[in-house]
């Protein structure tokens, strides 16, 4: 894996300095192999080949004497123009030197955002209340959200199609004829040519080759979206009640992209493809990658032109949280959502000998422990041995990964385990199978306080990183006269009411955007940890193989879970608003937010209890009733998008790897910089090369889709020490639809910082006209120079 995303670093360098897009690849590993998306100038296709394909196979059986050994993976033809091949560097550096070829991008592997994911360190769907806007019968089913995920499991309840109309005339995807497709499922595909050219053959007995879910992944998020009413839901007797997705009568079309080792580009790509072919409303995507360039990331490519296509395009901000910088999926014609929390949690606290109780979280159940009773207690990291060691490599032991347990020091007792590296319930089998009977976990320091329940498979409990501390220092006392330290774990179910409620998950990704810092990201957050919804009769709640138990619901956290909630939200705004276009949709959607919790505070960050910051929340979290009434709305157009990549410096030829034959750069230079993009938050990046004050200005445009007749005034809250003016302060309406501009115009002063460093300050915009509350963040980017 290390060596795979080296060399891709490796090439990306190279591609980086080289300003043309075709260029030579390393020859050093000659016969290494990987996938690479090819851009071809389609309208070029000789005569004599029948169709694309042709055309592409022919461009690849030239690279390799008979008899010609390379494939075609996948051609695209809607998202992008094209085809993905499986080469060594040589075949891509012969394969470029064709005339017809425009660049070749080597793929990345992308994984879910699910924090079970070993990958990641570190609504309950009614938690999101949208009865009112569910009022209408059918309010949403003409709506199709394409999710692009791990199949799905078309049996389940939250599929079913009572009641639901003939699918949408518009729509023209289609089911395998062996999957059991219905009115609400209405169209499922998989892809896994990319996957297969990587990997070998998949193993048809452990993941379907099928639309099917294997995972629970792809089940869990087309619910959160748009999963229909199901009473009673829950998970091994956690979180009783309703579930429902955000638009329970939306349609759904699946695409399986994501298998056991991670979901590849080629295969995403197609997804896009047949998606946006397929007439999606909505695209909604839960995996990532790195960031990269926008022309170097397919995903990107694809969304632009889905978002062309009238698309909304939802993607989750990554698990890369709480360090700074950690955003992913990052385009700004993609809607990029972080994860909050609801106001439902499973405590499970941990009782030590000495009577500290520490608060944890869980969702097990099953056979536990004995009440009131405490059982010896070891830390898996502690080499000393007789002196409750776990015995093993001290290190890998302390992670309690597998096979790095001793069963004589942990048999019949309670296992401290660090958090990192496997995921958090294959520690717990790790445990169950060297004969331990419980787990605690403990936050390394860099997750913080921030926990995460999972459906365990031993009795165990998450405490944050000071509480591991606690820990640790009990177990290993030595002064202490008593010689066994000992605890317990009890187990409190589902608790509601929860406050401070949202906070930020710790693992949410968070800004500022690597790629442009004058784009804010994440845009926005939604419910993500701890959200009930339903899961693949595949495998048990754990995920684990070795996991008998059955669930028809389970409980995640990720963005993953963040993401499915604006895309159903999506849905609903598309269906109140078949006009609007994805910015103006997303628009309406930030504005709308809120930055405050149910205490009334501003929501606080989880790994520190600190207040949050804009680079935490973006324009804050979605609140649905509100969006569907913004008052103004700031739209953008595939136009507007080109302008901004003009004016990221993105040479001609880059920018029509994203957009194809519209690159036109001359009138954008003048338009100025990226922060004139009409986005609804507003970013500006200074760099002090002394200690004088410095300005910058930007345009915005808002459309009126409230009353006809509306004036708004302005209201600014500047970041500390910095002057903010807007002008004009008073924007006056006529009819629907009108759009006027305004200038906001910032002043700071140099201020102090260390080499290097860089500081933020928020504050926001408010344009109100009484009735609507229409509210830009603005942050300030403060850096030193290198
Ligand atoms: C949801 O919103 C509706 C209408 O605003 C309200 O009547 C209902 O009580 C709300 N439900 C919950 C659980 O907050
Ligand atoms: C395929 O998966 C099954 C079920 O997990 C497993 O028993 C079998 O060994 C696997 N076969 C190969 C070739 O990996
Ligand atoms: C260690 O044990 C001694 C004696 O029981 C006790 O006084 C002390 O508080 C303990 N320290 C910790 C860190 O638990
Ligand atoms: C949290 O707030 C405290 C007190 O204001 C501050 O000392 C600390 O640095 C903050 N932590 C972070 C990570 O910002
Ligand atoms: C683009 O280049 C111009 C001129 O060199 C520079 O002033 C501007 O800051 C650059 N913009 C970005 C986004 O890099
Ligand atoms: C803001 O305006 C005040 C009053 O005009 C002025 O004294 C101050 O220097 C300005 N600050 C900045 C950062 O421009």
């Amino acid at each position: 894996m290390t060596i795979f995303l080296f060399s891709i670093f490796s090439l990306l360098f190279s591609l980086l300095h080289n300003s043309l897009p075709v260029h030579s690849f390393p020859t050093s590993s000659k016969l290494e192999e990987r996938t690479f998306i090819i851009s071809v100038n389609h309208n070029a296709k000789p005569s004599i080949f029948l169709t694309h394909y042709h055309w592409y196979q022919s461009s690849l059986n030239s690279l390799t004497s008979n008899p010609p050994s390379k494939q075609v993976l996948h051609t695209y033809d809607t998202v992008f123009h094209g085809f993905s091949a499986h080469l060594t560097n040589y075949e891509a550096n012969l394969l470029s030197k064709q005339s017809h070829i425009l660049s070749l991008i080597p793929e990345q592997v992308r994984s879910l955002h699910t924090t079970r994911s070993p990958l990641f360190l570190g609504l309950e769907t009614t938690s999101l209340n949208t009865s009112s806007l569910l009022e209408e019968s059918d309010f949403g089913s003409d709506l199709v959200i394409g999710v692009i995920d791990t199949g799905i499991w078309p049996e389940h309840q939250s599929f079913n199609d009572r009641n639901l109309n003939a699918i949408p005339s518009k729509w023209r995807g289609s089911c395998p004829s062996d999957f059991p497709c219905n009115r609400k499922i209405v169209g499922a595909k998989l892809f896994s040519e990319g996957y297969e050219a990587t990997n070998g053959r998949m193993n048809a007995s452990s993941e379907f080759r099928s639309p099917r879910d294997s995972d629970g992944h792809g089940t869990h998020t087309a619910s959160i979206a748009a999963g229909r009413y199901v009473f009673p839901a829950d998970t091994l007797g956690y979180a009783k009640g309703v579930a429902a997705g955000m638009a329970p009568k939306a349609r759904l079309a699946v695409y399986k992209v994501c298998w056991t080792s991670g979901c590849y580009d080629s295969d995403i790509l197609k997804a896009f493809d047949e998606a946006v072919k397929d007439g999606v409303d909505v695209i909604s995507l839960s995996v990532g990658g790195v960031v990269v360039p926008y022309y170097l990331d397919s995903i990107a490519i694809a969304a632009f032109r889905a978002v062309q296509n009238g698309v909304f395009v939802s993607a989750s901000a990554g698990n890369g949280g709480p360090g700074g910088s950690s955003v992913t999926n990052v385009a700004p014609w993609v809607t990029t959502v972080g994860a909050g929390s609801i106001d439902r949690d499973f405590p499970a606290e941990v009782v030590l000998g000495n009577g500290r109780r520490i608060p944890g979280v869980s969702v097990y159940s099953g056979p536990g422990l004995e009440p009131g009773k405490l059982y010896p207690l070891v830390y898996a990291g502690n080499r000393e041995s007789g002196d409750g060691g776990g015995g093993g490599e001290g290190y890998s032991a302390s992670l309690c990964l597998d096979g790095s347990l001793d069963p004589i020091l942990v048999r019949g007792k309670i296992v401290l385990c660090d958090r990192g590296i496997n995921s958090r319930v294959a520690k717990g089998e790790v445990v169950k199978e060297a004969g331990g009977i419980g787990m605690i976990i403990a936050n390394a320091v860099f997750d913080g306080e921030g926990l995460v329940a999972d459906c365990h498979v031993v009795p165990a409990t998450s405490v944050g990183s000071a509480n591991g501390d606690i820990i640790r220092k009990y177990i290993s006392n030595k002064s202490k006269k008593l010689s066994t330290p000992t605890a317990t774990i009890v187990f409190r179910g589902t608790r509601i009411g929860i406050r401070p409620a949202p906070v930020v998950a710790a693992f949410s990704a968070r800004g500022p955007n690597p790629e442009t810092p004058e784009i804010l990201k994440p845009d926005l957050i939604a419910p993500g940890l701890n959200i009930l919804a339903s899961w693949t009769e595949r495998v048990g709640p754990s995920g684990l193989i070795t996991d008998r138990r059955k669930a028809k619901f389970n409980i995640l956290s990720g963005t993953s879970m963040a993401c499915p909630h604006v895309s159903g939200l999506a849905a609903l705004l598309k269906a109140a608003h078949p006009d609007w276009s994805p910015a103006a949709v997303r628009s309406a959607l930030m504005t709308t937010a809120y930055t405050l919790d149910n205490q009334g505070g501003i929501m606080k960050d989880e790994s520190t209890g600190n207040e949050s910051t804009v680079m935490d929340i973006g324009a804050g979290h979605v609140h649905p009733q509100k969006a569907m009434d913004p008052g103004l709305i700031y739209d953008l157009t595939t136009y507007d998008y080109i302008d901004f990549l003009c004016n990221s410096n993105y040479t001609t030829s880059n920018i029509e790897l994203i957009a194809p034959k519209k690159a036109n750069c001359r009138g954008a230079k003048r338009a100025g910089h990226v922060g004139n993009l009409n986005y609804p938050s507003l970013s500006y990046v200074f760099v002090q090369y002394g200690k004088h004050k410095m300005s910058s200005h930007s345009i915005r445009i808002a459309t009126n889709v409230g009353d006809p007749d509306s004036v708004y005034r302005v209201k600014i809250i500047p970041p500390t020490g910095t002057n903010v003016t807007v002008e004009p302060e008073q924007l006056s309406f006529r009819r629907v639809g009108q759009k006027l501009n305004f200038l906001v115009r910032v002043q700071v002063e140099a201020m102090k910082l260390s080499a290097g460093s860089s500081s933020t300050i928020s504050g926001a915009i408010i344009w109100s006209d009484g009735k609507h509350s229409v509210t830009s963040p603005i942050v300030v980017t403060m850096q030193e120079p290198l």
